[in-house]
């Protein structure tokens, strides 16, 4: 089922009886990031179980609500938990969410996700600015944009050139430069999941020119584009996908908490930036 306008402005109406604040920017939190949302002030939590649509994601690692407050002074939209197409839900029902923080009057996303490394010159664990993705799925006909074409939501033939926005891109380099964080640039390859990818697959990956391997984000970054949003990514390569023997979530899962501090400071940083 693609995205409805009314579908849509009945969960910002469930919204907006719990807060009135008008979002700047909606950041989706990956697995092991909910943390970040501790620093939400002024906060007023929405569990995902009470908005009108929104599917409730079940993987451990993601918690499953709307936080609405403000972050470094911006007012702030946070999805602490995402649903993933792994997990059964549609690639419309998985990107639903986005299309209601830009209905709150979010113009801007930032994406966050736990991935695998492909690029054997980087070590592990490293966060990832994310330049540009491979949509693997779309390749098979999975892209929440399939179907009829709503235009009061956006363009038929969407543009995916810059769609992980240039001056956003800028605004978190700099800000990590003068933070001293260290951030690698590259290309982020979604796999559906949940099987993590063979050696051979992410061979393939690499060779292709993704630098980051990956089970979300993708669709979410297609509909904020169609939605006229910009986008800033970050990935935590958490793992080698290439170089090691094997692949454990609870190793994801602890690699992300190493980078967390580091994380949270870019994110705060670049933040108040991203709406001057
Ligand atoms: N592959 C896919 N998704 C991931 C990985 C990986 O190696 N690490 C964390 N998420």
């Amino acid at each position: 089922m693609s995205h409805h306008p009314e579908t849509i402005a009945r969960a910002v109406g469930k919204i907006r009886e719990a807060t009135g604040l008008v979002p700047r920017i909606a950041i989706v939190l990956g697995s092991g990031f909910n943390h970040l949302e501790n620093a939400v002030q002024e906060a007023v939590k929405i569990p995902y179980a009470e908005i009108p649509g929104f599917p409730v994601p079940v993987v451990p690692g993601h918690q499953g609500h709307l936080m609405m407050g403000r972050l470094e002074g911006v007012v702030v939209a946070v999805l602490s938990g995402r649903a993933h197409f792994y997990e059964g839900h549609s690639p419309q029902a998985a990107t639903f969410s986005i299309r209601v923080m830009r209905a709150l009057g979010a113009d801007s996303l930032i994406v966050t996700n736990a991935a695998g490394g492909l690029n054997t010159a980087w070590k592990t664990p490293a966060l990832m600015l994310i330049s540009d993705h491979i949509n693997t799925p779309g390749f098979v006909g999975v892209n929440p944009l399939v179907g009829p074409n709503d235009d009061t939501l956006g363009t038929r033939f969407p543009d995916m050139h810059d769609a992980y926005d240039p001056e956003f891109r800028k605004l978190a380099r700099d800000t990590a430069r003068e933070l001293g964080i260290e951030l690698m640039e590259g290309v982020y390859v979604m796999v559906a999941g949940p099987a993590y990818e063979t050696p051979a697959e992410a061979r393939f990956l690499a060779a292709g020119g993704a630098d980051a391997v990956g089970m979300s984000t993708v669709p979410e970054v297609v509909v904020a584009r169609h939605a006229g949003m910009r986008v800033l990514g970050i990935s935590c390569l958490t793992n080698s996908s290439i170089a090691s023997d094997s692949i454990d979530h609870v190793e994801v899962l602890t690699s992300v908490k190493s980078k967390i501090a580091d994380f949270e400071r870019l994110i705060r940083g670049v933040i108040p930036r991203m709406v001057a």
